[in-house]
């Protein structure tokens, strides 16, 4: 049975109720998860298959969450094609008044792309203006990725 990473970037809380959202959907299609609230890339077995579903808000201004930081950091000290065991999804938490909506879940996603990892489905990126309750617009897109994941791991 494969595992998802559940991967978490959140300074106020919500990402936190999105990725937590996600994982009875996924447990339910045959997978296990665990969830990181404080990513490190020390609890990641990078040397094997990975499969990673990342859920980041933007803060600052365009910056990842506080929590976030030091693995976005370990990440880009890895070396090019490192992560070419990785494939991930990733959700983007952010507020569309700001130019840098979603920034964060958009460099994320390049930085991986730049270390040999490979996306499963789009970024799928949620603005909390046009849905308040951000957890209701991920389990709406969560069957999507999930179908595109089973294609990949069946
Ligand atoms: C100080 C501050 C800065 C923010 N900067 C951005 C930003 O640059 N881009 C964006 O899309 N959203 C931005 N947001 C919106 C947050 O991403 C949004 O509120 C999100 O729901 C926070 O998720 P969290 O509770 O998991 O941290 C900002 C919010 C705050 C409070």
């Amino acid at each position: 049975m494969s595992n998802i990473e559940i991967l978490v970037g959140s300074t106020l809380g919500a990402t936190e109720y999105v990725a937590e959202a996600t994982q009875p959907f996924i447990e339910e299609a045959g997978f296990t998860t665990k969830i990181h609230f404080t990513p490190n890339i020390d609890d990641l077995d990078l040397a094997s298959e990975q499969l990673w579903l990342i859920c980041v808000s933007t803060h600052g201004a365009g910056d990842y969450p506080d929590n976030f930081k030091v693995f976005a950091e370990q990440l880009s000290e890895l070396d090019v094609q490192q992560l070419s065991n990785l494939r991930f999804g990733i959700v983007g938490i952010g507020d569309s008044n700001y130019d840098t909506f979603c920034f964060a879940a958009k460099k994320l996603d390049l930085l991986l792309s730049e270390k040999g990892a490979n996306r499963i489905g789009d970024l799928f990126t949620i603005d909390v203006v046009s849905s308040p309750i951000p957890e209701d617009a991920v389990t709406d897109w969560i069957p999507t990725w999930i179908e595109d994941l089973k294609k990949l791991t069946n």
